[in-house]
């Protein structure tokens, strides 16, 4: 058993313990293992914000009571060890040895339980991943393995946020790891490919699609598109491994000395298998450089695919701190040698900084024009925003409709919902210098800058108004439409 302790989970299940495992899911389930209520008994606002530095101090001052639900939070979340007489208090002894037989669990010689991989609650699915924290003690590796299975992070949570969750017949998830992506989209689409280059991987989400009881999900063990050449999807999804890096030493992390060799290739392969009318969404991290607009890059690797192209930029990593996050060493000058080498690396590349960002792309009608490209801020959302991502796309195609200014004439606007305004005045004048306004409400919350006209109509919009038939006014409508703070009112 000491041996077992210290191994990562096989991601193996004898079919005759799936009842078994099922079980003890709908068990942790009704104790309240969910993501809003695990997140609300830790004191988070999203369990996105689970870091390990605050591991030891969740456990002393929100687990404390040892319930049965805080011993499940400590054993499959935070990698804590219990006694037994603890997890005699959480499981019985046939769900004990239905964990221990699907290698979940193990024992040591002095009665400490310690799984051997985390269950991740997203949403209210549960998810078995390698560990989130794979250095951690008891026992924590030296050297994380190679073939690591990438834990429910924060990109797998913004991702899973931010596709949307229209009905597809068929969907495909690429670099699928855990299968987070690939499960989700099981529950709407009528069947789901799950592809991972890592074997591990593979067997990871087909086990949590077999403990789940999803049945419309197949896996492959591939690179990339390899394994469904000359075939198309409504949803493509992707978290590939994006951190530049100058080492190789994480194939779920490092995507090479830009961090593109993965996901360019991706880009590269939508136009041969996005379905017409499917949106494609990658979760990933771009490097920037001085002066070039991140969509150039796409556009290339696009090579002139007419696509839409939406990118939600949620987060800057200026290049000093992202080499600082990601340096390791076990002393002093090891760890700053790494910062330098890391460093080394972004200088490199000419990036300043790193962007964190959910991009998505659909077909391009030539009847709506050019194909477009968008770019919104927005924080991280913390809840669902797959349908304000298809919303940006329609609102897109609504202002480039060949009927647009017409039917706008006919018809009156309205506010899309409650608007937060910031306006910045210069003392002493009365002009004013700027107003950021955010439509309230939103899973993503984007801030808008406003021109004076785009501010005044937005004044003078208690209720429905009429479309003024100047073109400064249509101009501005158009943006504000553009922008999803206004909304027609036939
Ligand atoms: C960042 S992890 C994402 C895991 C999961 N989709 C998520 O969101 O949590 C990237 C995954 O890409 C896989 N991968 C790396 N290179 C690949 C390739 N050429 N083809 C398919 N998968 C690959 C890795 O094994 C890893 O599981």
């Amino acid at each position: 058993m000491l041996a077992e302790i210290t191994e990562p989970a096989s991601f193996l299940v004898d079919p005759a313990d799936v009842t078994g495992l099922r079980g003890v899911l709908a068990k942790l389930a009704g104790l309240g293992y969910s993501e809003s209520l695990v997140s609300a008994r830790l004191g988070l606002e999203d369990l996105a914000d689970l870091q390990w530095r605050l591991v030891t101090i969740l456990r002393a001052d929100r687990l404390a009571g040892r319930d049965p639900l805080a011993l499940a939070i400590d054993l499959f979340l935070l990698q804590g060890t219990l006694p037994m007489e603890e997890l005699d208090r959480l499981f019985v002894s046939s769900e004990r040895d239905v964990l221990i037989r699907a290698g979940l669990l193990a024992i040591d010689e002095t009665g400490q339980a310690r799984a051997r991989a985390s269950l991740y609650p997203v949403g209210d699915r549960l998810i078995f991943s390698d560990h989130a924290w794979p250095e951690l003690p008891h026992p924590g590796y030296a050297t994380v393995p190679y073939d690591q299975v990438m834990g429910v992070g924060l990109d797998s949570r913004h991702l899973a946020r931010c596709t949307t969750r229209r009905p597809f017949r068929a969907a495909l998830d690429l670099c699928t790891g855990s299968g987070i992506h690939a499960l989700l989209a099981s529950s709407h689409t009528e069947r789901v490919c799950a592809i991972d280059i890592n074997p591990r991987a593979a067997r990871c989400t087909r086990f949590n699609a077999q403990v789940s009881g999803i049945n419309n999900l197949e896996v492959a063990v591939d690179d990339l598109f390899e394994a469904v050449r000359g075939q198309r999807f409504d949803l493509i999804t992707a978290n590939p491994p994006f951190v530049p890096s100058p080492v190789n030493t994480l194939r779920f992390r490092d995507g090479g000395r830009s961090g593109e060799d993965i996901q360019k290739r991706i880009v590269a392969g939508l136009p041969h298998h996005l379905a017409p009318g499917g949106i494609a969404q990658i979760v990933t991290q771009l490097g920037e450089r001085e002066q070039e607009p991140l969509v150039n890059r796409l556009r290339e690797w696009l090579d002139g695919a007419p696509m839409d192209i939406y990118i939600l930029r949620l987060s800057e990593h200026a290049a000093a701190k992202y080499a600082i996050g990601h340096a390791k060493g076990d002393n002093y000058q090891a760890f700053l040698d790494s910062i330098e080498e890391w460093a080394r690396n972004l200088r490199a590349q000419g990036y300043i900084r790193v962007v964190s960002v959910v991009i998505s792309f659909e077909w391009s009608d030539s009847a709506y024009g050019p194909p477009w490209e968008r770019v919104d801020e927005s924080p991280p959302p913390r809840r669902a925003a797959g349908a304000e991502i298809d919303a940006a796309f329609l609102a897109e195609r609504l202002i480039r409709h060949p009927d647009f200014e017409r039917v706008l004439k006919q018809s009156g606007v309205c506010l899309a919902g409650p608007i937060a305004l910031l306006d910045a005045r210069v003392l002493g004048s009365d002009i004013r210098a700027k107003a950021k306004v955010t439509l309230m409400g939103q899973a993503l919350s984007i801030e808008h800058q406003l021109d004076p006209v785009e501010r005044e109509i937005l004044d003078r919009m208690g209720g429905r108004i009429q479309v003024p038939d100047e073109p400064a006014a249509i101009a501005a409508i158009r943006s504000l439409l553009r922008r999803r703070l206004v909304r027609i009112d036939p």
